[in-house]
């Protein structure tokens, strides 16, 4: 049997007839940039997430990027984050020459540890970005509690978690600002690259929608510095089609990592979910002190998995010149070399959950 870490061929299979409609609809409109069909995923996505604001920008990354210039982030300002997630989280700040300034990560979720950030904020800290890894949130009240109390600014990376909860409430809906990303390999996806910011704030609204469109509010006229970053029409048309199905999607994530949880428990550790949240399951990722053996066992059995991540963002060459060392952050470290993502989507068959299953259960009865 082989077993892919995720097929988009098999999900588009059943909707290839609504994607086409949607292609076609784009393609005689003659409209590939903004327009209509973008705003109208905007208000879906809007309404799905109960968000006020929605504003499709042109990936994940952008989406942070833009998100910290809607907050006027400046060079030498601070933001706090997570040291345990993708790249981008970390060299979207940098990138607009602002440091990075992690905190390590709670053991249980492998979210930003809420104990440690207050230790981290000085008078230069700005923001504080919580990533919610895996598609499960950090735990957000007390984020923004802290952030109320020192007036920092809280941008949520979602690039995880679309259709995620907690207590209730849809993450990328908690802080000033939601990022996310639509990248092939996420619960919600387009075909090529897209993302979007999340806001409930009509200032942040109006600054960002001006920021995908070189600082822009009409043709020409340029208010201040900007980017080009829309979510292209093509694929906004297609994930309005996407948006139907992604609840459905999620449940069926949730109901193969219970499978997985019941079956795997006494082998591995199986995530941890904190109280409140709902997890969408982006990845089903478990921790072993056998890692590197276990991936290499199942991929000879055909199962392919991903170790999310490997080497913690302090550690990253790009980022030495921030000058943190090994075991600055030991619990995002242990986690890096323990972790190991499963396949996880929701067209996994009965039959290739039990095969995963097995060949686990398989490698620690030897
Ligand atoms: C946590 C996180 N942040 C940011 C991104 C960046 O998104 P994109 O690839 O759409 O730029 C990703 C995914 O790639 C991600 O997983």
């Amino acid at each position: 049997m082989k077993i892919p870490i995720i097929d988009l061929v098999r999900q588009h299979k059943p909707i290839q007839n609504e994607l086409e409609i949607a292609f076609k609809r784009v393609l005689e409109s003659g409209q590939f940039i903004l327009g209509p069909e973008l705003e109208q995923f905007e208000r879906n996505a809007s309404e799905f997430l109960r968000s006020k604001y929605a504003v499709g920008v042109g990936n994940g990354t952008d989406a942070i990027t833009l998100a910290l210039k809607a907050v006027d982030l400046q060079s030498g300002d601070e933001v706090i984050t997570t040291p345990f997630t993708f790249f981008a989280t970390a060299e979207t700040i940098a990138m607009i020459g602002a440091k990075p300034v992690f905190v390590d990560v709670e053991d249980s979720t492998l979210n930003i540890d809420v104990n440690k950030i207050e230790g981290k904020i000085t008078p230069k800290t700005r923001v504080i970005l919580p990533v919610h890894i895996f598609g499960q949130g950090a735990k957000m009240e007390g984020i923004l509690d802290i952030a109320r109390r020192h007036s920092l600014r809280v941008i949520e990376d979602t690039a995880q978690g679309f259709g995620a909860k907690r207590n209730g409430k849809f993450l990328g809906t908690f802080g000033d600002l939601g990022t996310f990303s639509f990248f092939p390999t996420k619960n919600l996806s387009c075909l090529g690259d897209g993302g979007l910011i999340t806001t409930q704030d009509e200032l942040l609204f109006d600054r960002v929608r001006k920021l995908r469109v070189h600082g822009s509010p009409r043709k020409y006229y340029h208010e201040f510095l900007g980017y080009n970053s829309r979510l292209d029409t093509l694929q906004a048309a297609f994930l309005s089609v996407k948006l139907n199905y992604i609840e459905a999607w999620n449940q069926r994530r949730r109901e193969i990592a219970e499978i997985y949880d019941r079956e795997l428990k006494e082998f591995v550790r199986v995530p941890e979910v904190d109280a409140g949240n709902e997890h969408i399951y982006h990845q089903y990722t478990i921790r072993t002190d056998r890692r590197d053996e276990l991936n290499e066992f199942l991929n000879k059995k055909g199962i392919m998995t991903q170790v999310h991540y490997p080497i913690p963002l302090h550690l990253q060459p790009a980022l030495a010149y921030l000058g943190y060392k090994k075991g600055d952050f030991p619990v995002a470290e242990r986690a890096a070399r323990e972790v190991l993502s499963l396949p996880i989507f929701p067209e996994l068959t009965e039959l290739e959950i039990e095969y995963i299953v097995s060949s686990v259960k398989e490698f620690f009865r030897g």
